[in-house]
């Protein structure tokens, strides 16, 4: 069983608290600053919560992919950004372990809130280094996840440090992910129509696979829906569109085989505008078929929909906002998206974890919520075998 944060004893308890605040930044009046703060705001109850409870909170993110340390990827504008929302100070520290911030530690008092330095400036996070996961384990003495969004990592703050610490559990923001995603796998209502876009088909194999056993339909545009028009045959890719890589025609042909194997209508693209969206008439299809679901799945914009005349994504959008049934979309590029066409009110959820909403419905566990089990606690001698598990 997981426990959630409301079953861990949290008065004046030092509480690592692992958030995904890899949000994108930009710059404004020469100062970096926070673009889209959605990751920062749905992570914001479970962080009440813990400072109505008294808790002493250390929080814990990473930000981009940074080859070491790299100011430009300093949580600083997150720090500013979160202590804005809450209205109370958040330190952020210079750093995410040794003597500095042991200290700071051990001086911080009930409903105090540091932010650690981004993790990823050492190496070892993304490793799941065991002498790192302890450093940071070192800390606290509870530990809580909210961090869905990294959840499909095993890294040492999502794996190595809750290995560790035996009092562990999950925050709100996880429960409602794994709620709404959850009835996806967990017999959805029918008609059941999953819409796939964006570029890479490697990355959506499994996905679609898994997703085969429980769609009626799946519709697919964006570069991918190139692709499969160019697996299927009979389609001339226009002068202006990116080629695909022969493996991920490869890919596309097998996709195509296998919907019919299970008996699932596979809608390609049948017309395009300059192989940048899709065309009018798929527009028709598409929004037609989306409308007559009573589940939808999206993930992945079907064309280009920041520039005018690209209109695809939108149309599809507004359609799914009509549909009488449960709407989920899946993180990325088509929260922008769905943002953009102004109906993010009208879906049921939008999740915080793109890769992380794929690999849940590839229908394997996630490292960062498996490790939350009370079956799998670890003394810290034992890491390396918890790592190898
Ligand atoms: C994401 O934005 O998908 C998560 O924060 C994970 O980031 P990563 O792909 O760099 O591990």
């Amino acid at each position: 069983m997981i426990k959630t944060i409301e079953e861990l004893p949290l008065k004046d308890k030092r509480v690592f608290m692992r958030l995904d605040f890899n949000v994108p930044l930009k710059e404004e009046d020469g100062k970096v600053v926070v673009a889209d703060d959605t990751r920062i705001r749905e992570a914001l109850p479970t962080i009440r919560y813990a400072m109505e409870k008294g808790a002493k909170l250390i929080l814990a993110s990473h930000l981009g992919r940074p080859e070491g340390r790299d100011p430009k990827l300093s949580l600083e504008p997150v720090a500013n950004h979160l202590s804005t929302l809450l209205g109370v100070d958040v330190l952020l520290t210079d750093d995410c372990v040794g003597d500095g911030i042991e200290m700071i530690v051990k001086h911080l008092k009930s409903t105090q809130i540091i932010l650690l330095e981004n993790l990823r400036f050492h190496k070892e996070e993304e490793a799941n280094d065991p002498a790192f996961a302890r450093e940071l384990a070192s800390l606290a003495e509870v530990f809580v996840t909210d961090a869905f969004g990294t959840a499909h990592r095993k890294h040492a703050s999502t794996y190595g440090v809750p290995s560790l610490m035996p009092m562990r559990g999950c925050g709100f923001l996880i429960q409602k992910e794994l709620k709404f995603l959850g009835q996806l796998l967990d017999s959805p209502k029918h008609p059941y129509v999953a819409i796939l876009g964006g570029s890479k088909v490697a990355d959506k194999i499994k996905t679609i696979e898994n997703l085969y056993l429980q769609v009626d339909t799946v519709l697919i545009g964006g570069l991918m829906g190139n692709t499969f028009r160019v697996a299927q045959g009979g389609y001339t890719l226009p002068p202006t569109s990116k080629k695909p890589k022969p493996e991920e025609i490869e890919h596309a042909k097998a996709l195509i085989l296998k919907a019919s194997k299970h008996e699932v209508t596979l809608i390609l693209p049948t017309d395009d505008v300059e192989g940048f969206d899709i065309g009018p008439k798929t527009i028709e299809t598409f929004t037609r078929e989306v409308r007559a679901a009573h589940t939808v799945f999206w993930n992945g914009p079907v064309g280009m929909f920041e520039k005018k005349p690209y209109r695809g994504t939108v149309a599809v959008a507004h359609a799914m906002a009509e549909v009488n049934g449960l709407k989920i979309i899946g993180g990325g590029d088509t929260v922008s998206a769905v943002n953009l066409a102004g109906v993010a009110d009208k879906m049921d959820h939008i999740s915080t974890g793109g890769g992380a909403a794929l690999e849940f419905l590839e229908g394997r566990g996630l490292p960062g919520i498996e490790i939350l089990e009370s079956g799998k606690t670890r003394q810290s001698a034992d890491l390396k075998i918890a790592e190898e598990a």
